[in-house]
Order: structure tokens, then sequence, then C-alpha cells
């Protein structure tokens, strides 16, 4: 797969998820990863990767000590942009690719949110979890929250295709492939509205909870909980969507 997250991550991106996610959607899953987490105040949270920060700003703004990291440097402006009063010693953002080694450890929680991980190569992913793993503190924990094989097939099964409207009228499309023998997803996204229109394109692997469980183990981290999205609601495949989003957490234990 090419390297096409290297640019994806963009002003349309923006424009297009920071209106799909309300200020209100934000801070209510931040409040969903305080309480599956059992989060309390002056708590050290890695955020990668971070995004525009939807989800540093309120978790930082609850007493978290935030570092968000992202490889975008669109979307970590835009973050900065909009920290607010909070100051850098609660909240910082850095910009860094998480196939590397992270500068920064000791953190009790590293949280990788909102399906951003099979990008690349499965050596990628591996990557990305060890340098996470390596990143918090001895016992403490990694976040994996998802889309996932099982839920994308459900939805393909209805002949699901998602199309909305959102708050600026811009009437956006996406329109998923999915290639089975591979694993792979080729995303389409359209979207037209006033002074603008687009299409972006993408392709990401699409894990199973089963490979998410054993990318997990293989990065050295034991699986300490599955869960139904960003709750403490146990994780399992059933209903129309499968079970719905997935939450994995992994614990560092040496
Ligand atoms: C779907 S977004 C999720 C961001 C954030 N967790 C959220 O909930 O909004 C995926 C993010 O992964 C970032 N990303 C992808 N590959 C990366 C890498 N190798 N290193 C750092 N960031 C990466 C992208 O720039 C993008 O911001």
């Amino acid at each position: 797969m090419s390297a096409w997250w290297k640019s994806f991550f963009d002003e349309d991106y923006l424009r297009l998820m920071s209106q799909a996610h309300s200020e209100e959607v934000n801070t209510g899953q931040a409040s969903d990863v305080w309480s599956m987490l059992d989060l309390a105040p002056g708590c050290r949270l890695l955020d990668a990767p971070c995004g525009w920060g939807r989800l540093s700003r309120p978790l930082a703004a609850m007493g978290a000590t935030v570092v968000g990291v992202d490889q975008s440097e669109t979307l970590l402006e835009a973050a900065e942009a909009q920290r607010g009063e909070l100051p850098e010693s609660r909240l910082r953002y850095l910009k860094h690719d998480l196939r590397e080694p992270l500068p920064e450890s000791g953190f009790d929680v590293a949280c990788n949110i909102f399906t951003s991980l099979g990008y690349g190569t499965e050596e990628d992913d591996a990557a990305i979890l060890r340098n996470l793993r390596g990143a918090v503190r001895p016992g403490g924990r990694v976040v994996v929250e998802t889309n996932h094989r099982d839920m994308l097939c459900a939805y393909l099964a209805r002949g699901a295709s998602s199309c909305r409207r959102l708050p600026d009228g811009t009437l956006f499309t996406d329109e998923p492939e999915f290639d089975a023998i591979s694993g792979i997803v080729r995303l389409h996204w359209y979207w037209s509205g006033p002074g603008w229109s687009g299409e972006k394109h993408a392709e990401w692997r699409c894990y199973t909870p089963t490979q998410l469980v054993a990318q997990l183990e293989r990065a050295g981290l034991r699986l300490a909980g599955a869960y139904q999205g960003l709750s403490k609601t146990p994780y399992k495949a059933e209903g129309p969507q499968a079970g719905g989003r997935l939450a994995l957490v992994g614990v560092r234990d040496d």
C-alpha cells in the first residue's frame, strides 16, 4: 500500500471530520475514555495519534496531563489553535511518526483511538504498538479503539453505504469496497457543498478482533479487556453490527 496517510489528513479531512464530530461528541467520547479506564486527575496520557486534538483537549480539561502525537502538520496546527486556556503543562502536541520510538515515556495510558491502525504494513502496526508499549510505564495500559472486519462485513452484508448532510450543508458519502482476501478496505469519500466539493481515496487493513489481539500480544502487551467501543461493556459479537466498535486494553506487565 502506498503511504496515502501522509497526505490524506489535510484541510479537507479536517473540515469533513470536525463537522462529523461536534464538540459535544468529542467531550462525550473523552468522558467515556475517562470512565472506561477509571482515570484520575493528574494521570499522564498519551493520545497517539491525536488528529486535531478532539479528545486530547477534553481529556486535559478533565485533569489528565496529555501529550498528543500525530504526523499531520495540518491537524496539529488546528489542535494548537483550539487549545483554549489549557497551558502547555497540561497539554502538549508533538509531530512524530509513531512507527518510530517516542521521545517520552512513563505514561499511565496510551490511547490509539478511532481506527488509527492498518494504514500501512502489518509490521508498521506492530512497530506502532511496540512504541506505545515502550511509552507507558510498567503496569501502564495501551488502548486500541477501532472498526474491525466482523463489523465491516455485517455492515456490507446489509448493503449499507453512508451518506450524510454535515452542518455546513455539505453532502458527504462514504462508499467502501472490501477485498476479503487481502483484508484491505478501499475507502472512497465524495462530498459536495457550499463552496467546495471533492473526493478522497485510501486503503486500510481491516483486522479481525482476533488479529488485533494477536497484534497487541506480539507487541508485548497482555490483553486485559475487550469492550464495546469506549465503554465498560464487555465486547460480544452480537446484533446487526456484530458487536459494534471494539476497544482492546493491553497492559505492559514487566
Ligand atoms: C482516523 S485519525 C484518528 C485521530 C484521533 N485519534 C481521533 O480520534 O480523531 C488517524 C490519525 O492517524 C495519524 N497517523 C497515521 N499514521 C501515523 C503515523 N505513522 N504516525 C503518526 N500519526 C499517524 C493521522 O495523521 C491521523 O490524524
